[in-house]
């Protein structure tokens, strides 16, 4: 009889240490799951890595920098924004007048923000029109470019370029703004906006005009034309509308490894949207009055000091008339 119990609870003790391994074993995979965001977000695309062939397309590696500042960013240590701007080479008359106006040094005392000019190479080479280009780099130190051909199809190697720099050389920099040379901006009202932010905009934040229910256009002839095996879905994630959007500084490195599961697509600010999708940060809406104003005017809107004066970008401006409204913008200040 005692012999007997001996074996049974023998047989019991080792029956409990199974049990704990087993809930020990479900706690560690438990845990290895809620870190695995599939599992935290069920709904999110399954992480598969893009081919590499593909993904080398728009891959920042896959170029070499023909141009670079790579110590701009650390000599202002902790820049608050970076205006990071799509251009070609070509554009000189718009570099001059974004100098001039909106991407001037020193708009906002005590405000440090650098601007940079992001550019490819011509389909053509072009060995005059490049050594004056070097030597505009040299002069005013805000250019930097690589060696993909500058193309509308290339944006998105362009975007990435743009992650890629502010992840490798401009970490400290609180916010970084893309935005188009032929876009307004108000540089007063957009620092006030991101100061107003609280701490939560410090992180995974990105904002501008969203759209969010975007279809894709399976027509051949339309300029945003997308075939359904680059892109099958019926819908576009939410995204911010390309000519201009901010986003706090620490989602340029994480874009940059989301990219690393998203297919390339031509059409960059959707693209992003993909990206933003795979790291699950929802793309912010800037309005003011319950939604009533869209702070990022992507439609045209004709000049007027003191509409534009609460208005952070508004989009379609040549260089000429940049210049042209800037003096009187000035004024809105003391008179709006
Ligand atoms: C995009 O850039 C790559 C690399 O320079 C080039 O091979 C390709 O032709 C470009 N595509 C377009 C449509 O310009």
């Amino acid at each position: 009889m005692k012999f007997l119990l001996g074996v049974k609870m023998r047989k019991r003790s080792r029956f409990k240490l199974l049990k704990y391994l087993a809930v020990a074993g479900l706690i560690t995979l438990l845990v290895i799951f809620a870190f695995n965001d599939t599992l935290l977000w069920p709904s999110l695309p399954k992480k598969t890595p893009t081919p590499k062939n593909l993904h080398d397309v728009i891959s920042p590696s896959t170029y070499r920098f023909i141009l670079n500042q790579p110590e701009l960013c650390e000599k202002k240590k902790s820049p608050f924004l970076v205006l990071m701007i799509p251009v070609t080479l070509e554009s000189r008359e718009a570099r001059t007048a974004i100098r001039r106006t909106w991407g001037q040094h020193g708009l906002i005392p005590g405000v440090d923000i650098l601007h940079l000019f992001v550019v490819g190479q011509p389909a053509q080479s072009d060995p005059v029109l490049q050594e004056h280009f070097e030597r505009e780099s040299n002069e005013y130190g805000d250019i930097i470019q690589m060696n993909f051909v500058d193309s509308y199809h290339n944006l998105t190697i362009k975007t990435m370029m743009i992650m890629n720099w502010i992840a490798t050389y401009c970490q400290g920099a609180l916010y970084t703004m893309k935005i188009d040379a032929d876009v307004f901006l108000n540089v007063r009202y957009l620092v006030d906006y991101l100061h107003g932010r609280d701490e939560s905009s410090r992180k995974d934040y990105i904002t501008g005009s969203v759209i969010s229910d975007a279809v894709p256009h399976r027509d051949s002839s339309n300029k945003w034309y997308i075939p359904e095996d680059l892109y099958p879905d019926t819908w576009y994630p939410p995204y911010v509308s390309g000519a201009a959007y901010v986003f706090s500084t620490d989602l340029a490195r994480k874009i940059s490894w989301a990219s690393r599961f998203v297919r390339p697509i031509p059409l960059e600010d959707v693209y992003v949207g993909m990206c933003l999708q795979v790291l699950g940060v929802k793309p912010v809406y800037a309005t003011q009055f319950l939604g009533l104003r869209n702070l990022f005017e992507v439609r045209r809107l004709s000049y007027e000091r003191c509409t534009f004066s609460k208005r952070i970008v508004v989009n379609g401006f040549n260089p000429q008339n940049l210049i042209r409204i800037w003096h009187d913008f000035q004024k809105s200040q003391s008179t709006c």
